[in-house]
């Protein structure tokens, strides 16, 4: 089963369902459709709306992010992942690089991942390196230091999916050559398999994902799909990524 999973991040109103509502019309008559799930993170706004709107649905409703501390507490603006769960949301990103610039450490992260299985959501845990990273040739320490400082033994790896979004794609319209991916996400699954001592959770990749490149990453069969920032606001954009992808 592969994902096709738009985040949204600052951007959508009400309204802006109509997008989610071609993307499902297209996704249930699809042909395909029992080949991939689609997941879309809109703002904590619209959370409820779209998860009531789509529950008996093929889209799922997932959020961009989850607090640190599990149910309640006094912090003002932070939505737990009790609550997330509560208005219908399935999954949740957890360390996107945005959140990571802004502040959160490992130690939040794997709080992060904690309560979220916890309160059963799907974790969608990014991980990525950024440019300088690159050229000093640290992808693959900084990948292994940002999985293995968070992710656990004793966790639900069935509820984990990590998605690979190197900083330098997020965004930018640059995407790693066939070899780097290939290499690269092949050492994401080993270092999974290490942690959980088993199979490895899925593995995704973001960063520039269109309906243009998509082939390409297409052949790299270790994928198990995407995660899309830019091509999901636009319903013909999304939709152009998975038809591109089982052409
Ligand atoms: P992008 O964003 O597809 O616009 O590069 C990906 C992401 O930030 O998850």
């Amino acid at each position: 089963m592969k994902y096709f999973i738009g985040n949204w991040k600052m951007f959508g109103i009400p309204k802006s369902i109509n997008i989610l509502n071609r993307i499902n019309s297209f996704y249930s008559k699809d042909k395909n459709k029992n080949k991939y799930k689609v997941v879309i993170t809109p703002p904590y706004t619209l959370i409820e709306t779209y998860s009531r709107h789509f529950r008996n649905k093929k889209i799922n409703i997932g959020s961009q992010n989850c607090y640190q501390l599990d149910q309640y507490s006094s912090n003002t603006a932070a939505v737990s992942s009790y609550m997330l769960k509560s208005v219908g949301a399935k999954y949740t990103l957890v360390g996107h690089s945005d959140n990571r610039n802004e502040g959160d450490t490992d130690i939040i992260l794997n709080n992060k991942v904690k309560f979220a299985l916890k309160n059963n959501l799907k974790v969608v845990f990014c991980i990525g390196e950024n440019k300088i990273q690159k050229n000093n040739k640290k992808t693959f320490s900084v990948l292994t230091r940002q999985l293995t400082k968070v992710l656990e033994k004793k966790f639900n790896k069935n509820n984990i999916v990590v998605a690979y979004e190197p900083i330098w794609a997020i965004g930018t319209g640059k995407i790693p050559t066939f070899k780097e991916l290939s290499k690269t996400i092949e050492h994401i699954k080993k270092v999974l398999k290490k942690i959980f001592k088993s199979k490895s959770p899925e593995v995704l990749y973001g960063g520039s994902v269109d309906g243009s490149n998509i082939g390409m990453f297409r052949e790299i069969k270790q994928i198990d799909g995407f995660l899309i920032g830019g091509a999901s606001k636009s319903s013909k954009k999304f939709i152009d990524i998975i038809k591109n992808y089982y052409r």
